[in-house]
């Protein structure tokens, strides 16, 4: 391409005087030393890239047992984080309307749930009844005004799924 004669006569050896341009040579040796550069990147990054992915075992909490109360009555199997984690799910889609998201009640709407009396005095299994009934604006109970609907107000929640809720609402005590 370039085969103009380079006039940079002074920085040429003297044995490369015929070549008329002694930079040229260079050029094949940099491309050279640029593609073997950039080949051992490649490799090195391939290498790395195996081992940077380390296979992060999954963990499935078996629950070994300790920390929550274990007065639960019921059937569960599922470790009471798992039933409060599913529990709190299901808040979040039925309760938190009138509950809140912090469960502290929304004025007009619905009650504490946080360090609730109420909730503490009763078994899971009395709480569960409690909440599939609810408890209606006539009922001596009635403190607000305000109904508590049978389920929250979702019929399609099952007996497990209120199981849940109540798992949810004793880790709020
Ligand atoms: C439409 C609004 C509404 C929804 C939705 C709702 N609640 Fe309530 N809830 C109330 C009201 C109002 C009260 C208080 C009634 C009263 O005055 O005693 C109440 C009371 C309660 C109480 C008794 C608290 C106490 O100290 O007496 C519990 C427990 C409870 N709700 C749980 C739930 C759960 C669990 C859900 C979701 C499955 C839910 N609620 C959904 C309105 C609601």
């Amino acid at each position: 391409m370039n085969d103009s004669v380079n006039p940079e006569g002074a920085a040429s050896p003297a044995d490369h005087d015929d070549d008329g341009s002694p930079v040229l040579w260079l050029v094949p040796l940099l491309i050279a030393v640029a593609v073997i550069a950039l080949a051992w990147g490649a490799v090195a990054a391939a290498n790395r890239s195996p081992s940077g992915s380390v296979a992060v075992p999954p963990t499935t909490t078996s629950a070994p047992g300790g920390g929550g109360p274990t007065t639960v009555p019921g059937d569960g199997g599922a470790g009471d984080g798992e039933a409060a984690a599913r529990g709190e799910e299901i808040y979040k889609g039925t309760c938190v309307a009138c509950h809140g998201p912090d469960a502290t009640g929304i004025p007009g709407l619905g009650k504490d749930l946080t360090n609730s009396e109420f909730i503490q005095g009763l078994t899971d299994e009395e709480l569960v009844a409690f909440i599939e009934t609810g408890r209606p604006v006539d009922d001596p109970a009635n403190t607000t005004g305000v109904a508590m609907p049978p389920k929250g107000g979702n019929p399609s929640l099952s007996d497990q799924d209120i199981a849940d809720v109540v798992a949810f609402l004793r880790t709020l005590q």
